[in-house]
């Protein structure tokens, strides 16, 4: 099944309800699209010990790793509390996670709400990866 970058951003939006970030609270939701034609969801996971902190990203990476898939075509990231335009955007370490799995797209939502779609390389030129 494939989805609208509509879709992919509602998607990533709605998990982001289920975010636990009482320290930032900066809720983040991101979807994962795999090569099986699945999605998978994550959220970030804040932890009293802040730096045990995961991402949302690195959350929708361990559903999908976990389910078998090595392959992720489209991200999508949403954060219901962002008062930026630019603050649903992958950290960088998240995008060197996102790079492991041969992300194709990325989808983040611009200043109006509206899907803003890159190609992965746009967020991570020249990233490294063996193979
Ligand atoms: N966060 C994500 O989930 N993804 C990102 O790419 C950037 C930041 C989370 C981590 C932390 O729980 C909160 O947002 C504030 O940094």
């Amino acid at each position: 099944m494939t989805y609208t970058p509509e879709e992919y951003l509602q998607a990533a939006r709605s998990v982001a309800e289920n975010a636990y970030a009482p320290y930032s609270h900066f809720r983040v939701g991101a979807v994962a699209m795999g090569d099986d034609g699945n999605l998978y969801r994550g959220v970030n996971v804040e932890n009293a010990a802040y730096p045990s902190g995961v991402c949302a990203e690195a959350s929708a990476i361990s559903a999908a790793v976990t389910a078998g898939v090595r392959k992720i075509e489209v991200v999508a990231v949403a954060c219901i509390d962002a008062t930026q335009e630019d603050q649903s955007y992958p950290c960088g370490q998240c995008r060197q996670r996102l790079n492991e799995f041969r992300v194709e797209t990325v989808i983040v939502a611009g200043p109006d709400g509206e899907p803003r779609i890159h190609s992965f390389d746009e967020l991570l030129p020249f990233g490294f990866r063996f193979s």
